[in-house]
């Protein structure tokens, strides 16, 4: 049996008691509070998965959910005693964390009673915005291959999947008015190496996000410019300075296209794209890109979001963009990518009383390489083991970036290499709960022996749910 507290992430307070555990046998239900139904199927679903039995969602069920003031946001507390298991929050996506935790301590699939270990976690977490994002850009992935990808990520606590949804070598999101984005640039041959057909219907993102905030993930949708334009370019070469088509790209270059920031088309063009993406989006945010705009000058750059971060705003969404958008001096989530040990426009976004999402590549892009011999990814940022992604705080990342200032962190998946979903979860896994944890734990309890411990036990879990994942020489596996 695993102890109380051995779940990723390691929850802010665990108090064991042995002598307390409850078990679930074929009698145990589930009790809902009023608003919580969901969330109760959620744990009935992992409570009968775990055991074969019923687990019905009843009235008088031992195991009750409880909504009640004190928890913050997305905290929770979870008690467990030989009569009962307490599971309570202010919030059903508090409730939602704590079925995660009580998911972790039970058998991923098993047929008979199981135990739950007795005690008491009281845990919250440190950061409000714990991310994955996913270029759908490079290579095109399914909405059945999303959906996998967000069931994989959600056991970590993560709660927003931010889609890289267009680049130089793809357009993936069907946009109302612009039919060729993704007839042509979603259609066969798109993408690096020029694999991939695929785009996603507005009905087929819609449907993700739903999916999604079922999950309490809040989906984060990225229209990548004024850089990063190819694919809008190769359809629709009034986008482009002369108007002349352009030739697909399928390589890895970056910075080379930029939209024209003198000419009106581009800002009927923005403000339609923005529009269509905030009417699908019930999430607060909406991502701009602005990265390696290098074919773009300074001077334009800055005229160039003078004109689009309103246009985030009067469609109702707040922007978000690769940290660059800090230039601009306007109300925009940095997200800061680069390696550099400081940076000056990030620092004075956060002078102003900004917040900024932390992803700063060396230790949470999750497209580097692990190590030396890793066949998938890049290593531009250096390599990336397990250790390196769980060792570090994202409050004393960046001078002048302290605990208040940091929205969250993010670790972006970029998909240049990764041509199916396997790829994806192996360069995901373990690395991703080492972000998790950094994430959402406290500093104070966080700690490498104990989470390399914790991870190792999630090996035959990935394995008996069909996830790939690297067998990280630093972790001593099962
Ligand atoms: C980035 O990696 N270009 C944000």
């Amino acid at each position: 049996m695993r102890g109380l507290g051995d779940v990723i992430p390691v929850p802010a307070r665990v108090r064991p008691v042995p002598a307390a555990a409850f078990t679930i046998d074929p009698g145990t239900a589930v009790r809902a509070a009023p608003g919580t139904a969901a969330v109760a199927e959620h744990l009935a679903g992992a409570l009968r998965a775990a055991t074969g039995h019923r687990v019905p969602v009843d009235g008088d069920g031992a195991i009750r959910l409880v909504l009640e003031d004190g928890h913050g946001a997305e905290g929770y507390s979870l008690e467990v005693r030989p009569d009962a298991v307490i599971v309570a929050a202010q919030t059903p996506a508090g409730l939602f964390a704590a079925v995660q935790t009580v998911r972790q301590l039970l058998p991923v699939a098993g047929t008979g009673d199981a135990v739950l270990p007795g005690g008491r976690i009281e845990d919250r977490p440190r950061f409000a915005y714990r991310g994955v994002m996913l270029d759908l850009a490079r290579h095109f992935f399914t909405p059945d291959e999303v959906r996998s990808f967000i069931d994989a990520i959600v056991p970590f606590k993560i709660n927003h999947l931010h889609l890289h949804l267009t680049d130089d070598q793809g357009w993936r999101l069907e946009i109302a008015g612009w039919p060729r984005l993704t007839e042509v640039s979603g259609g066969p041959g798109t993408g690096v190496g020029g694999t991939g057909p695929g785009f996603l219907t507005a009905a087929e993102y819609a449907e993700l996000v739903a999916y999604a905030a079922d999950r309490f993930v809040t989906v984060v949708p990225e229209i990548d410019m004024p850089g990063h334009v190819n694919a809008a370019q190769v359809a629709y070469p009034e986008l482009t300075r002369d108007g002349l088509a352009v030739p697909p790209r399928h390589d890895r270059a970056v910075g080379y296209s930029s939209l024209c920031v003198d000419k009106e088309e581009t800002y009927a063009f923005v403000e339609d794209v923005i529009r269509e993406v905030a009417a699908l989006t019930p999430g607060p945010y909406l991502h701009i890109g602005g990265d390696e705009a290098d074919a773009t000058s300074a001077e334009d750059y800055r005229a160039f979001l003078h004109r689009v971060l309103p246009l985030v705003a009067k469609y109702g969404k707040r922007a978000v963009g690769w940290h660059e958008v800090a230039a601009a001096e306007l109300p925009v989530v940095p997200q800061f990518w680069r390696t550099a040990a400081d940076d000056a426009g990030v620092a004075r976004a956060v002078a102003g009383g900004g917040q900024v999402i932390m992803s700063p590549a060396d230790r949470t892009y999750l497209d580097m390489k692990y190590d030396a011999d890793s066949p998938l990814g890049l290593d531009w940022a250096g390599l990336l083991d397990v250790a390196r992604a769980y060792d570090w705080d994202p409050a004393t990342r960046l001078p002048g970036v302290g605990e208040r200032a940091v929205l969250g962190v993010e670790a972006p998946l970029w998909s240049e290499t990764l041509g199916s979903l396997a790829d994806v979860q192996t360069m995901t896994f373990p690395r991703l709960p080492a972000i998790a944890e950094v994430a959402w734990s406290p500093q104070a309890v966080r700690d490498w022996a104990s989470f390399r411990r914790r991870l190792a036990t999630f090996g035959p879990r990935w394995t008996a749910q069909g996830i790939a994942y690297h067998r990280s020489p630093e972790v001593p596996w099962a």
